[in-house]
């Protein structure tokens, strides 16, 4: 059905306007002000933005929907996730894939799109995670970004024996994605220090979730971005810094950034809202905070805001991790009493555009342009999805969110459409909510309530950019 958006105030990445859209055929047609409704097909559909700023249908480029991870598997899955974010704004997803290590990485694209198929309301696309490197992983590799539309790998220097990769296959992995022209996401952590300091402090019988910090510190995620920006600049590979935590490791990253190096940095919504203290909540709460790279001082909160600001950090995502509270993080409480055995992750898929709005622009630490960048348009240019995604033009796919920029309210697990059994966000007041947001132009979410269609999203195949 045709859609009519009237009378909103449209803000991209670079622009501010007041004018009509006109969307059919799932992409946006006309942008105008004043368009004839008169002149418009009888069935068109009519959405009264005026009072309301209309954004790009928001991306998260960091989520895991299906994860198995810490011996369990995330809470979520695609008709969950899907509400979840749309309800939120967010009608783009990017999801790590994540097998192990003895998995094939063609078995685990197709184990990863059959949970999407038919389930998504989203469109998604992947970061496929390299957790093994032989000549039959390089092979599959090569397919996966050339001809099926995978153009990111992941790789993480942390989390031994489960998901790291040694400085040898990074070494070549880098060397191999800059010759497919594909990005290499990172997630930059030491995982021998992490390891060692984890056991030390164990032994020490520090096992609650507030030593999850103290055993890896700041140095250990900031030698995790020097290792991979040095492989960067001798291989000429293109890297994405994942859920950067803190000001040294931004700084490392700017450093590399300086010398030349095609390095991008990317901000989740936990660590730009979120400190330490709340991993040291009594009875075991801490709990639901732990996440990796952790909760930082609140000095690194406000330095991650300013490297916003500035434009250094290009991306907002969630890293949505979803593990329930009970049957899940749990699993690290007495009798184990062991940090170690709490699954990471702190989800937000929902919650990240209001949180990024209320903490960014209304408190008037970025504005509504980085807003919209950081949340949309850049992870739609880096990751080769611009300007299909992440932008309000003409030819883009009708993927819009009319935002109520006065509505106030609380976030709530009352309210959250992820499985998760907690909202790491109970009782926050925000300010600002998507009224309506349609993924190629149906409209699938209305003032928080998902009214779309399971099974309407779609995979977006991408092409390597990254020469
Ligand atoms: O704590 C986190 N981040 N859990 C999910 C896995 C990852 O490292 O992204
Ligand atoms: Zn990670
Ligand atoms: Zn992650």
């Amino acid at each position: 059905m045709p859609l009519l958006i009237n009378g909103g105030r449209i803000v991209t990445a670079t622009d501010d306007f007041t004018a009509d859209i006109y969307c059919e055929n799932e992409t946006i047609s006309r942008i105008e002000p004043g368009i004839d409704a008169a002149s418009l097909p009888k069935n068109t559909e009519t959405i009264d933005a005026s009072g309301k700023l209309v954004f790009p249908g928001f991306i998260d480029p960091h989520v895991h929907i299906h994860l198995p991870f810490m011996g369990t598997n995330a809470a979520d899955d695609y008709e969950s996730a899907s509400k979840a974010a749309l309800a939120g704004g967010t009608t783009s997803v990017i999801e790590m894939i994540c097998p192990g290590p003895d998995d094939e990485p063609a078995a685990a694209l197709e184990e990863w799109r059959g949970h999407a198929e038919g389930k998504a309301a989203v469109d998604y696309t992947y970061h496929m995670a390299v957790v093994r490197f032989d000549a039959l992983a390089q092979k599959q590799l090569r397919r996966i970004a050339q001809d099926e539309g995978v153009a990111s790998f992941k790789v993480f220097l942390a989390y031994k024996g489960a998901l790291d990769i040694s400085d040898g296959d990074l070494f070549s992995l880098l060397g191999m994605a800059k010759e497919l022209g594909v990005i290499v996401t990172a997630h930059c952590e030491n995982a021998e220090a992490i390891d060692a300091m984890q056991k030390k402090l164990i032994a020490e019988g520090k096992t609650g979730p507030e030593w999850h910090e103290p055993s890896r510190p700041t140095i250990v995620e900031a030698e995790g971005v020097r290792k991979l920006t040095a492989f960067a600049e001798l291989t000429g590979a293109h890297v994405y810094i994942v859920h950067t935590s803190c000001e040294e490791a931004v700084r490392a990253a700017v450093d590399a950034r300086l010398r030349g190096v095609n390095a991008w940095i990317e901000a989740v919504a936990p660590h730009l809202t979120l400190d330490r203290s709340f991993a040291e909540k009594p009875d075991f709460e801490g709990a639901k905070f732990v996440m990796s790279p952790p909760l930082r001082e609140r000095r690194h909160v406000d330095a991650l805001w300013s490297a916003l600001r500035s434009g250094e950090i290009a991306t907002i995502g969630t890293d949505h991790a979803p593990f329930s509270f009970k049957g899940q993080k749990d699993m690290g409480r007495p009798p184990s009493s062991d940090f170690t055995k709490i699954p990471n992750g702190v989800p937000s898929i929902q919650e990240r555009v209001a949180l990024v709005y209320t903490h960014g622009v209304v408190a008037g630490r970025i504005d509504l342009h980085t807003f919209v960048d950081a949340c949309s348009t850049q992870a739609a240019r880096i990751f080769g999805m611009y300007p299909r995604k992440g932008t309000i033009a003409v030819g883009a796919d009708a993927d819009i969110v009319v935002w109520d920029p006065t509505w106030r309210g609380t976030l709530s697990k009352a309210t959250s459409h992820s499985k998760v059994d907690y909202c790491a966000y109970e009782g926050w007041q925000v300010q600002g909510r998507a009224s309506a947001v349609t993924v190629r132009g149906e409209v699938q979410a209305r003032d928080g309530e998902f009214v779309g269609t399971i099974g309407r999203g779609r995979f977006l195949a991408r092409k390597p950019t990254h020469f």
